[in-house]
């Protein structure tokens, strides 16, 4: 049976107002009615799967288990970090933690902000990717790109066919130039920022590559205690780490790549405008106009108007490629191709306070 450890410690910035420090984007009902990272847990519980290792930190860890709570999902653990330092070191920290009791067991590490709607095809893309990674594979999983998108990480095809297969190259974000060249080139995947593998060879991969998170993040295990149901990872050694994500850390690096194409549909929901884009794939209209029960569009084109209360009602006139979403102490009105820029509200507003 596979662990799944969702990574919930992102704070998600582009997707303010909805998004908070406190209560960021994976804990919103931004698609749909459940959680992004409800959604997550649903998608890698049942059949086949281990009860969730949930790495996020103290902010988030009422939410965390409320929202599992909600959905009957029981966590196997959630691990606090005491400080954030990225993806690297709370993927090392669950891959020791499962070594501890089989080093063979597979961890599916999965962010809980994205959209994958296609359950059954995302479980047969695991399912492709396990052997692999029961003989001791790094599997990432691709997606088709479509842009040229920098905030992604790229996976160098070897060969052809459908199956998987191993990797050439991993290139975490390019610059523009150079994803422009890899779209044009054909044989790029985007990495989708899901990876399958056994505890051990995460372990092995690290000491490979990254050999200085290992004393620390077992230094932060072995100091763990746990506190009304949470496992605290122990903060002096933790505050010592380098911040890294597990991509430039190990993936760049390591020579044991396997890739598993994942032709669903994928979303990393990166912006206001992903939003906008996946709501018409839900609910398909013409005229682009993608408003919630507490809005109204009219004579409008391309547009996404949301409010989080009925109590203040949206409505748009003669507005195109525009977006506002509304909550209770704020109002975001962009244009769509600004989508990217939203973070800079949330630098903008901390300046002022
Ligand atoms: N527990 C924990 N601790 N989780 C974290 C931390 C941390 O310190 N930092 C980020 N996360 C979580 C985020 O909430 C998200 O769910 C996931 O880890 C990935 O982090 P992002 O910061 O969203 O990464 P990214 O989107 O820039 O890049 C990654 O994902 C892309 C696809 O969406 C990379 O893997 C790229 O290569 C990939 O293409
Ligand atoms: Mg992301």
């Amino acid at each position: 049976r596979i662990t799944p450890v969702l990574m919930a410690g992102g704070s998600g910035t582009r997707l303010w107002p909805v998004s908070r420090k406190s209560f960021p984007k994976q804990f919103a009902p931004l698609i749909g009615a459940e959680s992004l990272f409800q959604a997550s847990a649903r998608r890698l519980s049942g059949e086949g799967y281990s009860d969730p290792v949930v790495m996020t930190n103290a902010d988030f860890r009422f939410i965390v288990a409320e929202q599992l709570d909600q959905i009957g999902i029981r966590p196997g653990a959630i691990a606090i970090e005491p400080a954030g330092r990225n993806t690297a070191p709370a993927i090392l920290a669950a891959a020791l933690m499962a070594a501890q009791e089989d080093p063979a067991r597979l961890l599916l590490v999965a962010p809980s902000d994205h959209v994958i709607p296609d359950a059954e095809a995302f479980a047969r893309a695991v399912e492709a990717g396990a052997e692999a990674a029961a003989a001791g594979r790094i599997v990432t999983f691709g997606i088709t790109p479509d842009r040229p998108e920098t905030g992604y990480g790229y996976l160098e095809l070897a060969g052809q066919g459908e199956g998987p297969q191993p990797l050439a190259r991993f290139v975490e974000k390019p610059d523009a130039a150079r994803a422009a060249e890899m779209l044009a080139q054909g044989n790029f995947l985007w990495n989708a920022g899901i990876f399958l593998f056994g505890a051990g060879t995460m372990i092995e991969a690290f000491r490979a590559h990254a050999p200085d998170y290992l004393a620390p993040v077992q230094a932060a295990l072995d100091g763990a205690r746990t506190d009304i149901g949470f496992l605290r990872l122990a903060r002096e050694p933790w505050e010592r780490l380098a911040d890294n994500s597990i991509d430039y850390a190990v993936m760049e690096k390591a020579e044991n790549l396997t890739v598993v194409r994942y032709s669903g549909r994928w979303s990393d929901l990166g912006g206001w405008d992903a939003v906008w884009r996946e709501e018409l794939d839900r609910a398909p209209a013409a005229d682009g106009v993608v408003a919630d029960a507490n809005s109204t569009a009219i004579d409008c084109a391309d547009v996404l108007l949301r409010s989080d209360s009925e109590d203040l009602q949206v409505v748009g006139i003669g507005l195109k490629d525009v977006m506002v979403v509304a909550t209770h102490d704020a109002v975001l009105v962009a244009e769509k191709s600004r989508s990217q820029d939203v973070r800079q509200a949330v630098v903008a507003l901390k300046k002022k306070n």
